[in-house]
């Protein structure tokens, strides 16, 4: 039986011993109740309530504007609906940079008001001192390296990071460093597929890659955009299961015209 079906739940110590069997780990991200409910029933692995929410669900340019508040709201939801899978959170722009202390707070209202399994959050040796109180309290952290979203007025592009040697090699220490300190696992965001094979294989914890190649330990893909419910964005790493932007405006066009032609309800739709 593979590590993912004999466990009852997916805690930190069950991914280290997926990667340890060379089972690939399942990573979505969903932001309420009735999504995750779906996400967790299908047998993902790991459940990020990623700052992509800023993006998805609210409708901003980037991940910046999301609050604490608001990222508590939905890992709330997410949390009730996870019979199985791991509750991640992402520590939103503005509230562990610069102040570990601020960071351990942050963390420790995650996980008290959403009752999420751990946070993640983005960066290597600039956020070494954070990463480091957190885990003080027990808190379990996923890294994140590469391109890296609440960076974006630092690179102006979300090109793919790492090509350049120098860069690749600040990654790889930092990757190191991320392991070293105790970070349960690092999400690599579109960095070469090669040099997310290096670092994977040199690391002992699990790599989850978006856009990173197949030599990564696990894969993670932003649920609206795998569903096809985000249609404007479209790159190359993306890919489509459904078309389900499509299907909604078909279904909801077709409940448009039945309530306009008195098709709908009929007689035993009614009491
Ligand atoms: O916020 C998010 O959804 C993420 C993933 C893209 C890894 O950080």
């Amino acid at each position: 039986m593979s590590v993912h079906a004999s466990a009852k739940r997916i805690t930190t110590q069950v991914l280290q011993e997926m990667k340890h069997n060379q089972e690939k780990i399942a990573m979505l991200t969903a932001y309420d109740y009735s999504m995750a409910r779906i996400v967790d029933g299908a047998g993902v692995d790991v459940i990020l309530v990623g700052d992509s929410a800023s993006n998805v669900m609210a409708g901003h340019e980037t991940t910046l504007p999301i609050t604490l508040d608001q990222m508590i709201y939905h890992a709330q939801g997410v949390v009730r609906a996870a019979k199985k899978a791991l509750v991640v959170v992402d520590l939103p722009f503005g509230t562990y940079q610069g102040n570990s202390k601020e960071a351990l707070q942050s963390a420790i209202r995650i996980m008290k008001e959403s009752g999420a399994h751990a946070v993640k959050l983005e960066g290597g040796a600039e956020v070494r001192e954070s990463i480091e109180r957190i885990l003080t309290a027990g808190i379990p952290v996923m890294g994140h390296l590469g391109l890296t979203p609440q960076s974006i007025y630092k690179f102006g592009t979300y090109t793919v990071r790492a090509k350049e040697e120098a860069e690749a090699n600040e990654l790889k220490a930092n990757a190191n460093l991320l392991e070293e300190i105790g970070c349960f696992s690092i999400v690599l965001e579109k960095v070469p597929a090669k040099l997310a094979t290096e670092v994977s294989d040199s690391l002992q914890v699990p790599t989850i890659g978006i856009g990173a190649g197949a030599g990564c330990d696990g894969q993670v893909l932003v649920l609206p955009d795998m569903l096809g419910i985000t249609q404007e964005f479209s790159p190359r790493f993306l890919r489509r299961y459904l078309d389900m932007g499509q299907q909604m405006h078909d279904a909801i066009g077709q409940y448009v015209s039945d309530v306009r032609s008195k098709d709908f309800p009929n007689e035993s739709e009614q009491y």
